[in-house]
């Protein structure tokens, strides 16, 4: 088991390290001061309610954005990252993805297969293995406008799978997966399929990051949540450290309670008895 709170100097080589961050856009400051580590091997999630930082933390772990303070992805300084090894090194899901071109499936998924992948046997491979690893064996002709939400959201994600297909190349640092909101237009058994995915690419050794919603889903696959408020870190920890009912609560500015699953099963955060929805 990786301790998720060991310090930075520690094992910085295999972690993504993120300093007193603070991201601003104009003047005003929508990450603030955000500070956390995710280790290779494990799953990381970061909650909190709508508006609350997460895409625009997202964003500047994955180099997209400029930011204040200190971020390190396997030791190395984000700022100075080329955008080749940062390819190399991280796949992004961004939390929408629009193509305007009636482009294919294949050539959708192409556009994240790696150059170094030559032949167009192995890249057709390359896109088959990955889309029958998101459930969507055989769509590698279909019209991507024509897909459904949910199918779209498997075939992006088959896409970032593609740009770092193996967890840790040989002799190397491991490489990570960065989702924002992986799971949002997906049915309940597609969304544990895809999670279970996420989970076993952490297995493998790769690092993941995850913006979730859905507060059981986080708790089945999380080894380490990081909980977002107005722009700041509410609260960073293991999985059993976050998923008490007054933090839950204090995060959303709602009340929630979890109630005990039968024998073998984990409890469910529910919203409280009486709970107003206005
Ligand atoms: N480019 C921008 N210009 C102005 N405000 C922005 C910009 N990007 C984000 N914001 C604001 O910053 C806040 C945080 O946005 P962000 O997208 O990071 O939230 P989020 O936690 O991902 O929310 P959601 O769960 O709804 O996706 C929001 O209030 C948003 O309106
Ligand atoms: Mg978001």
């Amino acid at each position: 088991m990786i301790d998720p709170f060991r310090q930075p100097s520690q094992g910085r080589d295999t972690a993504l390290a993120v300093e007193n961050v603070t991201v601003s856009i104009g003047r005003v400051a929508i990450v603030r001061d955000v500070s956390f580590h995710a280790h290779a091997g494990q799953v990381l999630a970061i909650i909190g309610p709508s508006g609350s930082g997460k895409t625009t933390l997202m964003k500047a772990i994955s180099g997209d954005i400029a930011h204040d303070g200190r971020i390190f992805l396997n030791g190395a300084d984000l700022r100075g990252l080329g955008p080749e090894p940062l390819a190399d090194m991280r796949g992004v899901l961004p939390q929408s993805s629009q193509i305007a071109f009636p482009l294919t499936v294949a050539e959708v998924i192409g556009l994240g297969v790696p150059g170094h992948v030559a032949t167009r046997n192995a890249r057709a491979a390359r896109i088959s293995d990955a889309l029958e690893k998101v459930g969507l064996g055989g769509f590698e002709g279909r019209s991507w406008p024509d897909l459904s939400g949910g199918e779209q959201q498997r075939v992006q994600l088959a896409r970032v799978l593609c740009q770092v297909w193996e967890p840790v190349p040989e002799g190397a640092s491991p490489r990570w997966l960065f989702l924002d909101e992986p799971v949002s237009s997906l049915d309940i058994k597609h969304q544990y399929q895809i999670m279970a995915l996420a989970a076993d690419y952490a297995a493998r050794g790769g690092g993941v990051v995850a913006v979730m919603h859905d507060l059981n889903l986080t708790a089945a696959f999380a080894d380490t949540v990081l909980v977002m408020k107005q722009g700041r870190r509410l609260a960073f920890g293991a999985g059993e450290e976050i998923f008490r009912p007054e933090l839950l609560s204090r995060a959303y500015d709602f009340p929630l309670r979890l109630v005990p699953g039968a024998a073998g099963d984990r409890p469910v955060i529910v919203p409280s008895a009486g709970a107003s929805f206005s």
